[in-house]
């Protein structure tokens, strides 16, 4: 059975790839992924605000004053998540390179141009074989216009364009108003990939203690249905290839990706809940279907269930829409105690 399919101007295996994570921090965790199976692997982010912070504290360190450093850190507080930093992170790059043979995609967060941009070209020459830019800005400003944020994104992918060679894969949200535009103003702008969805964590408020708390919950396989619709809109009308993130848990999950059009599936939720053996069990899994199904390769099973394929465009467009509310509402049980309008 071939599994193999096309990433990124690279011949993958197959299409199970473990997106961004904690789990990339640890080298033997890594080796246990590419011993399972996983086809590459998306390492965590160096985030633009780990690379500021860690020019700041250059600078202190060298003007001899921490204090700026510490309110800079206490601004910023998810850039401490992962407190690498771009040296460290750079260095855990060369070593996991030195140590696995599956392809390696480092993974960038930021938004804006400018100086910490140069950091993708040490990704470089630290031996990604691609990048992953996840674009995350939460626009609070009423004073600033969609447009504004999209032009944003695309400056800074024009800008790694120049800076490195590498093929780029750029990670979205899915709010925006016309992502089929945004999508191919991307791939206009260089973006060789597009990874859907970057999934968001929202703070949750204690109503106790009047603080707001960082809400982390892993996803469930419902929620594949928003990038599965997305990628089967775009699969053919946008010139880039797509990974599927956000709710891939099992073989039909990922079964189902590569049907709507993404040439790989990629998970992290399901590895961190259940191990990384079940890459492996997936695999089997997916080659299983793939012979009861009769298909010799992913090449025909990729974008079957696109709309443009299959025509099913209602089926993924507004009308669809309509017809869902319309079928649920006159099954619904009210309780006794509410009368029906
Ligand atoms: C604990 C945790 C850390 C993550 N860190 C990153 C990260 O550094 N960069 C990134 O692009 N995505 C990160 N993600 C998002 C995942 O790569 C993935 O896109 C998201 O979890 C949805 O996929 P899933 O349903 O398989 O979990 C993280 C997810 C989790 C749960």
């Amino acid at each position: 059975m071939d599994l193999s399919t096309h990433y990124l101007g690279m011949r993958l295996k197959n299409p199970l790839v473990p997106s961004a994570s904690p789990l990339s921090r640890d080298l033997g965790t890594l080796q246990r992924m590419e011993e399972a199976g996983a086809a590459a692997v998306v390492m965590y982010s160096l985030f633009e605000e780990e690379i500021l912070i860690g020019d700041l504290a250059l600078h202190e360190s060298l003007s001899a004053g921490a204090e700026s450093y510490a309110e800079a850190i206490s601004y910023l507080p998810e850039a401490l998540y992962y407190q690498t930093g771009p040296e460290a992170y750079l260095e855990h790059l060369r070593q996991v390179k030195d140590h696995l043979e599956i392809p390696v995609i480092a993974s960038l967060n930021g938004v804006s141009t400018g100086g910490w941009v140069r950091y993708a070209r040490e990704l470089e020459a630290a031996g990604a074989d691609a990048l992953e830019l996840n674009l995350y800005y939460l626009p609070s400003d009423p004073q600033l216009a969609g447009s504004v944020v999209e032009e944003m994104y695309a400056q800074l992918l024009g800008e790694l364009r120049r800076t490195v060679t590498l093929p780029i894969a750029v990670k979205l949200s899915p709010f925006f108003s016309s992502l089929p535009h945004m999508a191919r103003r991307l791939a206009g702008a260089g973006a060789q990939g597009l990874v859907l969805f970057n999934r968001f964590y929202q703070p949750d408020i204690d109503i106790e203690s009047l603080r707001t708390e960082p809400a982390l919950e892993l996803s469930t396989s419902s929620e594949l249905r928003l990038p599965l619709r997305w990628i089967a809109l775009l699969f053919g009308n946008v010139a880039v290839e797509f990974a599927l993130t956000t709710g891939v848990h099992t073989a039909e999950d990922a079964i189902k990706g590569l049907m709507a059009g993404a040439s790989v599936t990629m998970m992290a939720s399901e590895l961190l809940q259940n191990g990384i053996q079940r890459i492996g069990e997936i695999l089997s899994e997916l080659e299983v279907w793939l012979e009861v199904h009769e298909y010799e390769s992913l090449v025909p099973l990729i974008g079957s269930m696109s709309v443009l394929r299959s025509g099913q465009s209602a089926a993924f467009e507004r009308a669809n829409y309509i017809s869902v509310l319309r079928s649920y509402l006159p099954d619904a049980e009210l309780p006794a105690s509410v009368e029906a309008p």
